[in-house]
């Protein structure tokens, strides 16, 4: 079976830090993927050369085995990337459904060059926005407030949003950043049901997630970073028992972590 996506060797220098070193890992269609490590281990930035935010020093980056190494996060959109961020970024003075709305239309924006030469097709893309819109707005369980804007709505809300938001452009893969961090355990509960009702809809999903609880539940699959290297890959069973990361990451407490990579 060819994978959905694949991630040659890629390296990433700052300066004289290696934030990427050599990292290799591949993901099927339907899957989810958890990165985990310590602070600084590297994930934020991984998701940032896949997306596009930043050219990797070196290494190949294939969706559906095209090259999309070093392609703007425009593109890597158009080819069915998106990403949730570490803090979540809505519209704060915008309805939910207006947010969703906004992110959409990034969407309809690729086809405006059919939309200006024939009326129908525009009817018809107008239709399926409106659908999409509802569709999402369902899917992050957000109906009910969709019409409240989205300041002061409670911190779950604003991150299921987020990922509503990036649900707009109408992706194949989704990488998620600390989509957990901040939640209370009802909220973490309610959003793993969320990462299966989008895996079940057909979303290929990575997640970068420090609570274990949802992490191990989750992902089928793991890939450990730790100073910018791939140190173990596996199943939640391979992952928990592996001597090498319960010494780099799982053995620390969350704070010992934190503070063992300042
Ligand atoms: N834009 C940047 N410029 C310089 N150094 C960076 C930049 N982004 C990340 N780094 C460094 O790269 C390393 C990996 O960071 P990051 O990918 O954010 O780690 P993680 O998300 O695993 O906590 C860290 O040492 C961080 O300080
Ligand atoms: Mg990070």
């Amino acid at each position: 079976m060819t994978h959905l996506f694949q991630a040659f060797d890629i390296t990433k220098k700052f300066a004289g830090l290696v934030a990427l070193d050599q990292v290799s890992f591949h993901l099927d269609e339907g899957e989810i993927l958890g990165l985990i490590g310590p602070n600084g281990a590297g994930k934020s930035t991984c998701f940032n050369v896949i997306t596009g935010t930043l050219k990797p020093t070196s290494g190949r980056i294939e969706l559906r085995e095209q090259d999309i190494t070093g392609m703007p996060p425009y593109l890597t959109a158009h080819m069915g990337l998106a990403r949730t961020f570490q803090h979540t970024t809505v519209f704060q003075h915008l309805t939910v459904r207006e947010n969703i709305e906004a992110a959409c239309w990034l969407r309809s924006k690729v086809g405006l060059g059919c939309t200006l030469l024939r009326t129908s097709s525009y009817r018809s893309s107008e239709i399926s926005l409106k659908t999409s819109v509802d569709d999402i707005l369902s899917m992050i369980d957000l109906r009910h407030v969709q019409d409240s804007r989205a300041k002061g709505l409670p911190y779950g809300y604003l991150r299921r949003l987020g990922i509503g938001i990036a649900l707009g452009t109408n992706p194949a893969l989704l990488l998620m950043d600390e989509p957990a961090a901040g939640l209370n355990p009802t909220e973490s509960a309610e959003f793993s049901k969320l990462a299966r009702r989008l895996r079940d809809f057909g979303i290929t999903i990575v997640i970068v997630e420090h609570d274990m609880k949802v992490i191990m539940g989750l992902c089928d699959r793991i890939v450990v970073l730790n100073y910018g290297k791939k140190i173990a890959e596996g199943s939640p069973g391979v992952i928990r028992r592996d001597p090498q990361v319960i010494e780099s990451y799982l053995g620390k407490s969350h704070d010992e972590a934190e503070t063992a990579r300042a």
